[in-house]
């Protein structure tokens, strides 16, 4: 990939939230204000570089995009080749993806919700860190219109059978056909920077989509039981 010239933070600032403040409530995040326009929503957390809000937002101008990503350096890249792009149908927040979903995003008024390659944290005292946990998946269920998709991808299998698990077990969720890999067309046609590395390692990938039903979005009482293995190899 090219080396891009470094941004000040005033000229990313079209594309950056501004920073949860610690120890106050965020407030509620309005997409007509954030974005100026109605424009449907879709929500990428833990967007690492940002090639995939890079590619969907410029394919569709009439769509908003949001991403949530915990690593300051990382949003910084992603907004980079954004502003460098010309986008401006995309915001990206440096902010712990569950807390946003929890307390920041209004209930169904997200019309595609995206997890890609979300860090499986094999290491016991790492496991409080992992993303796609039951209240995870409660909270996408919960910022998801009725109809709205919710797309999942991983190469770790185990992390991929744990997030189906958890998804079958909330009537909210539909699952749908996964959507088919395609023959890249040049060095950065892949969905994100990490399906890319996996996919030129010949690495399986498992992909999935779900439909958001009309339910509501929690688990039956007592289904919050499912977990994350030990790697065997890590302590
Ligand atoms: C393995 S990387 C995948 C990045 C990107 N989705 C891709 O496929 O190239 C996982 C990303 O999730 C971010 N992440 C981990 N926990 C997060 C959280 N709680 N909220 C937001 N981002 C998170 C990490 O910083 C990292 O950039």
């Amino acid at each position: 990939m090219s080396r891009r010239k470094k941004l000040s933070i005033d000229q990313l600032d079209p594309v950056l939230v501004p920073e949860l403040i610690r120890g106050t409530a965020p407030p509620a995040i309005d997409w007509a204000t954030m974005f100026g326009n109605a424009h449907p929503v879709e929500v990428e957390i833990g967007f690492g570089k940002g090639l995939f809000l890079h590619t969907a937002s410029g394919r569709n101008p009439e769509r908003n995009y949001f991403g949530v990503e915990i690593v300051r350096k990382y949003q910084l890249v992603a907004a980079t080749r954004l502003i460098q792009a010309g986008r401006t149908n995309v915001r990206v927040a440096c902010a712990d993806g569950k807390i946003v979903l929890n307390e920041q995003i209004l209930a169904g008024t997200v019309d595609d919700a995206h997890v890609y390659f979300p860090d499986p944290w094999w290491k016991k005292r790492h496991k409080k860190r992992t993303l796609f946990t039951p209240d995870f998946a409660e909270s996408l269920a919960r910022i998801l219109k009725p109809g709205g998709i919710l797309h999942i991808a991983t190469d770790v299998l185990e992390y991929f059978a744990l997030m189906q698990a958890t998804l079958a077990v909330l009537p909210a969720f539909d699952p749908m056909p996964p959507w088919l890999e395609k023959e890249p067309e040049h060095t950065l046609d892949y969905l994100t920077h990490f399906e890319r590395k996996f996919r030129m390692e010949g690495r399986p990938i498992g992909r999935a989509t779900y439909r958001r039903t009309t339910s509501p979005w929690e688990s039956p009482e007592g289904a919050k039981v499912i977990e994350m293995p030990d790697d065997p190899d890590i302590d």
